[in-house]
């Protein structure tokens, strides 16, 4: 695998790639892998000639009170296991090289009303910051197909609607959601859990298979199950961010006769904020 940290020598050589007729596959991460990223990877790999991961923290996409400063930083690891898997070229930037006007930087990309609800709501800027990032990012990778996880289903939706708005050419891939045995998503903020939390976790997955199978049993008292959902994680002694049943292609409240229903939640334990959501298709 071949690491590149300036935008000049991974241009270089994915124009030569390029003109060789490749297809370019890129996977763009904050780093700290596991084994959702390197499906992502294995996904692109089976699609795409080359394969590009990105590790990046970007600042932009975190609050001023969140855990930029704590989000934990793993590269001889993460590159071990991108190159386990065989990964082609991993971009690895500085801040300075993504950002070399500061974070006073003037050009943003701004996906507006999609990201005004569910994580965008508690987490004011961040989308800007992902969307931005994310255009820059196609911009010097330039592939042919772009892989998220479903995990980040309004991050995932947010992006598909900002290539289809700015007609961007790249195509969007979802990577199924990756678990633990009880249902716990993978994510770099698992680390923050305590072991006293770690067995009640998975309560929010659990919460959203219980909606999920009320619903296909027929319910479509849409605001009674949230309610209901939020006792759930109440009583797991978590505090819930939200909980919401959403049509899956506009993310508004879900209305009684949708017939593509994804339910989302966000939790806060000690020391992360975790997210979940599963997707139905009723009849
Ligand atoms: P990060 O949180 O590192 O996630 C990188 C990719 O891995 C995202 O597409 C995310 O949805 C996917 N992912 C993480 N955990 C997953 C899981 N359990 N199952 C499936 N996919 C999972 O998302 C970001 O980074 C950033 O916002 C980024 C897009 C890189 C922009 O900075």
């Amino acid at each position: 695998m071949q690491v590149f940290h300036h935008i000049g020598s991974l241009r270089a050589e994915l124009g030569k790639a390029r003109r060789a007729g490749k297809r370019i596959g890129f996977v763009p991460t904050m780093g700290n892998l596991h084994d959702a990223h390197l499906a992502l990877v294995k996904q692109a790999q089976n699609s795409c000639d080359i394969v590009v991961a990105s590790i990046f923290v970007n600042r932009l996409q975190f609050g001023l009170n969140e855990d930029w400063d704590k989000y934990p930083r793993t590269l001889p690891a993460d590159t071990a296991k991108l190159e386990a898997v065989g990964c082609n070229f991993l971009f690895c930037p500085e801040e300075r090289e993504m950002y070399p006007n500061g974070m006073d930087e003037q050009t943003r990309v701004v996906v507006p009303t999609m990201t005004d609800v569910l994580c965008g709501a508690s987490r004011p800027g961040h989308f800007e910051g992902v969307t931005t990032v994310v255009t820059k990012l196609f911009n010097i990778v330039q592939p042919d197909e772009a892989v998220f996880g479903v995990k980040d289903f309004q991050q995932l939706a947010v992006i598909r609607r900002m290539v289809e708005d700015l007609c961007m050419p790249v195509e969007i891939t979802a990577g199924e959601i990756y678990r633990e045995e009880d249902g716990l998503a993978l994510s770099s903020r698992n680390s923050f859990i305590t072991d006293d939390e770690r067995p009640r976790v998975a309560e929010l997955n659990r919460t959203l298979n219980w909606i999920g199978g009320v619903i296909r049993e027929g319910r479509r008292d849409f605001l009674v199950l949230q309610e209901e959902g939020a006792k759930r994680i109440d009583q797991a002694g978590f505090k819930l961010d939200y909980l919401e049943i959403c049509n899956s292609r506009t993310l508004k409240p879900a209305a009684v006769d949708d017939t593509e229903i994804t339910i989302l939640g966000a939790m806060y334990t000690d020391g992360a904020r975790l997210i979940d959501n599963i997707s139905l298709t009723v009849v």
